[in-house]
């Protein structure tokens, strides 16, 4: 055990650095700029069992300090991803967390069940999809339905699941609660917030799709302050995420309670950053003479409640 490793109690990282679904794709172009393997883990674009083509542009917009996204969860399904994704990024030898996203609770079954028994460290669901069958209601935002999805997901995929939440709710405990009652073996925190842009030139919406996810430092303290929150009310682990550039947001997040992150927006500026943040990150400890598993959760005045 190193200084950076992180402990998601399910499994041991190198580092707590991983991309954030969907800023990443499956790390092709990225991995002919570094070494994936410089990074704790992998976190792929969203599965869904057919493929999508995502909404109608525009898709993205700029903001102060972030930027907004409406991608519509584009992605080639449960084929492309096991016949040409998942099999290269194997090749790749870094630990493996497929991002699985759906219409329905049936969706992210099939999905989940299909991957049940591959080589990867586990399964994220992502819960800020809206439940068709519930008049568009986002999974995440009610508990019941997080209860149910991820005890269903639990009952056909023994690997673990890594539950992402939606930031847009009032109590972010009861769907953290839900998601632990169901089986969850870890977070994620957080999911894009709902905003939206208009083009006063034509008067109208900016993105295609009318709203869309908010995303980089502009909401970092939101996700500082949920994972805060998230940290205080469940057992298990916490990976942060949501406006992270630097090491100082990293080490804010850890200290928070986050036992690993991931970072998104930022990474489309600044293709390398995750391997620079990786190295900050292991000069800073030793600087400090500390390490990960010794800032987790030491900004509580408890010091975390993971001891
Ligand atoms: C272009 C884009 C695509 C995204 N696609 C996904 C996705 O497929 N699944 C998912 O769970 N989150 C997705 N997200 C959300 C990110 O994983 C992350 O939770 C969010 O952007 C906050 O982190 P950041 O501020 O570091 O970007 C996407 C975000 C962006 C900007």
């Amino acid at each position: 055990m190193s200084r950076t490793t992180a402990d998601l109690g399910f499994a041991q990282l190198k580092n707590p650095l991983m991309p954030a679904s969907g800023c990443f794709g499956w790390g092709r172009e990225f991995s002919q700029l570094f070494d994936l393997k410089t990074l704790g883990a992998v976190v792929t674009k969203a599965v869904t069992p057919e493929p999508r083509a995502g909404n109608p542009g525009p898709r993205v917009a700029e903001t102060p300090a972030g930027m907004l996204n409406a991608i519509g969860l584009q992605n080639s399904g449960l084929t492309g991803a096991l016949t040409e994704e998942l099999p290269w990024l194997q090749k790749q030898e870094v630990p493996i967390l497929v991002n699985v996203a759906g219409r329905t609770e049936d969706d992210y079954v099939k999905v989940a069940e299909a991957l049940a028994h591959h080589d990867i460290l586990g399964l994220e669901l992502n819960l800020s999809c809206p439940n068709v069958k519930e008049g568009g209601i986002t999974f995440g935002t009610d508990a019941n339905n997080v209860y149910r999805l991820v005890s269903r997901v639990r009952e056909v995929c023994p690997l673990p699941l890594v539950v992402k939440l939606t930031p847009n709710i009032t109590d972010i405990t009861e769907p953290a609660l839900a998601a632990e009652a169901g089986g969850a073996s870890a977070l994620t925190l957080i999911n894009t917030l709902r905003g939206m842009a208009i083009d006063i030139r034509t008067r109208r919406p900016l993105l295609g799709n009318v709203t869309g996810g908010l995303s980089g430092p502009a909401i970092k303290p939101v996700a500082l302050c949920l994972v805060w929150q998230a940290v205080k009310a469940v057992s298990i682990p916490i990976i942060g995420c949501g406006g992270i550039a630097r090491v100082e947001d990293v080490l804010e997040f850890l200290l928070a309670g986050a036992s690993a992150v991931q970072v998104g927006s930022a990474a489309f500026t600044d293709p390398l950053l995750l391997p620079r943040l990786a190295a900050e990150l292991e000069k800073w400890l030793e600087q400090e003479n500390t390490s990960v598993r010794e800032l987790v959760g030491a900004a509580h005045p408890q010091g975390g409640n993971h001891d």
